[in-house]
């Protein structure tokens, strides 16, 4: 794209019909906050954006994240979207041959290549704008585009300020505009805020560019839904789905497989490699990987987490902040919580729960643990319902047990304990000290059995 092409991103108002007490542009739409798409476009046709706030300056920035190419300008006080750009025009050199996109923060849907051809009309024409318009059943607040005759444009009215016959009309603007600079710096200095809002609307610069004897062009989408704004939480909800849809999409063809997209949420910043494959209702969050080969799902959500090659996550289990490598296995029913690594082939089972845990390579819980703050190494066994006692009221101690232990089932480990290189512990053993090296050890009462007790008992009775 052109060199001399700058973005504005008009975000300074409030979003009243959010019914919120953030900014709209910040709330979350799939993963990302709303503005980020926009910006995301910017980058894609090769425009600096420079972003307007005002409304929640300081949490609005935040939402932007850090990237080049973007700067930030404040609107105070917001007196309407003609006012937003007259306040970015300060910011931007005044340069000929400059173009200049001006859309809103809340149009996450809007797809860079239709910008590109906005980008495109306008320049073919040299046109003093090109704006993008829709055709919308029911209008309601949207601004129509008025045209002549002959078909050209002639201005925008606002709803408020429409006539009855001019709210007949159903072409409305979406709000996505590419001006020639000069022309639009010139212009847009004498909007004046005489209408029913009492607000200089960026709108009446199409029409006084006409009436200055400039053209104007106007790109009517096919697909309206690209240019659908976000103004209630129901449209946030729905634009998210799309967004969603969109990911899955862009995965698949990429080589992953994904049972029943509608039903697997991938964030903005998740790697799938191509071979893994995602099974119905799975929630990939936050900076997650899943290696080539990894299968995981059904109904599991997994969190800033690493699933490596071949590894497997069955039914209903949450991982978060954790890695699984090469060949593992988790679940059904598994809840991997931060800072745990499961290892090489190891295998976690049904209703075990990791906690800053280390299980090493080839390691198994199979059933019913809790594993909290213990390094547990290389092909170990922790049998059936054993746990670790990590804390005492008052502090988390460290559990290790060494390679090729074995921990019969339902064992408690009273941290800090080492459980030592291929040692036993009997099955409900209640373990308070270290266990040596190949030693058994056992923690329990013993069993006494007393022969013929039962029908002794029932001779007294
Ligand atoms: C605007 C258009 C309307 C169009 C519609 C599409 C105008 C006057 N009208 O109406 O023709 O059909 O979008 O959604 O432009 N903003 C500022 N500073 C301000 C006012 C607004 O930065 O002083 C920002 C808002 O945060 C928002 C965008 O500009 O991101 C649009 O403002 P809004 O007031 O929502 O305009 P609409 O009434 O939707
Ligand atoms: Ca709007």
């Amino acid at each position: 794209m052109a060199s001399g092409l700058r973005a504005v991103v008009l975000a300074a108002g409030k979003g009243t019909r959010m019914n919120s007490a953030l900014p709209k542009v910040v709330h979350l739409a799939a993963g990302q906050p709303l503005v980020r798409y926009t910006l995301d476009l910017c980058d894609e046709i090769g425009a600096s954006a420079l972003v307007v706030v005002g409304h929640e300056a300081a949490i609005v920035r935040a939402a932007c994240g850090a990237r080049t190419n973007l700067g930030f300008v404040i609107q105070e006080p917001q007196l309407g979207t003609g006012h937003a750009v007259l306040v970015a025009l300060r910011e931007i050199p005044s340069e000929p041959g400059i173009a200049i996109v001006v859309l809103a923060g809340d149009v996450p849907l809007l797809r860079a290549e239709t910008l590109g051809t906005l980008c495109a009309m306008r320049e073919a024409s040299d046109a003093a704008a090109a704006l993008i318009s829709f055709q919308a059943p029911s209008p309601s607040a949207y601004g129509r585009v008025v045209r002549d005759d002959s078909g050209a444009v002639l201005r925008i009215v606002e709803a408020k300020d429409a006539t009855p016959e001019e709210l007949l009309i159903t072409e409305v603007n979406a709000s996505v505009y590419v001006f020639d600079g000069p022309r639009l710096r010139e212009t847009i200095q004498n909007v004046r805020s005489n209408n029913a809002q009492s607000e200089f609307y960026l709108t009446d610069a199409i029409g006084m560019m006409v009436a200055a004897g400039h053209q104007v062009e106007a790109l009517l989408l096919d697909d309206p839904a690209e240019a659908t704004g976000v103004n209630t939480p129901t449209e946030l909800a729905s634009v998210e789905g799309e967004i969603y849809r969109r990911r899955a999409t862009f995965h698949m063809s990429a080589g992953v497989s994904i049972e029943q997209p509608d039903t697997v949420l991938v964030g903005p910043d998740v790697r799938i490699a191509r071979g893994a494959r995602i099974r119905a209702f799975t929630i990939l969050e936050g900076t997650t990987v899943i290696e080539s080969g990894a299968v995981v799902g059904p109904f599991c959500r997994i969190e800033d987490s690493e699933i490596d090659a071949g590894a497997v996550i069955l039914d209903s289990c949450l991982v978060r902040l954790s890695k699984v490598s090469a060949g593992a296995t988790v679940g059904p029913f598994a809840h991997i919580r931060p800072d745990s690594v499961v290892g090489e082939n190891a295998k976690v089972g049904n209703f075990v729960e990791l906690k800053k845990t280390i299980l090493g390579p080839g390691s198994k819980a199979p059933h019913l643990s809790y594993l909290g703050d213990a390094t547990i190494g290389a092909k170990a066994n922790i049998g059936a319902g054993s746990i670790t006692c990590n804390y005492d009221g008052v502090v988390k101690s460290k559990t290790t047990v060494e390679d090729g232990a074995f921990v019969g089932s339902n064992s408690i480990l009273v941290a800090p304990v080492t459980v030592g290189r291929g040692a036993y512990i009997a099955a409900g053993s209640v373990i308070t000290k270290d266990v040596p090296d190949g030693a058994l050890a056992l923690g329990r009462a013993r069993q006494e059995n007393k022969p013929g007790w039962v029908s002794r008992r029932a001779k007294k009775s």
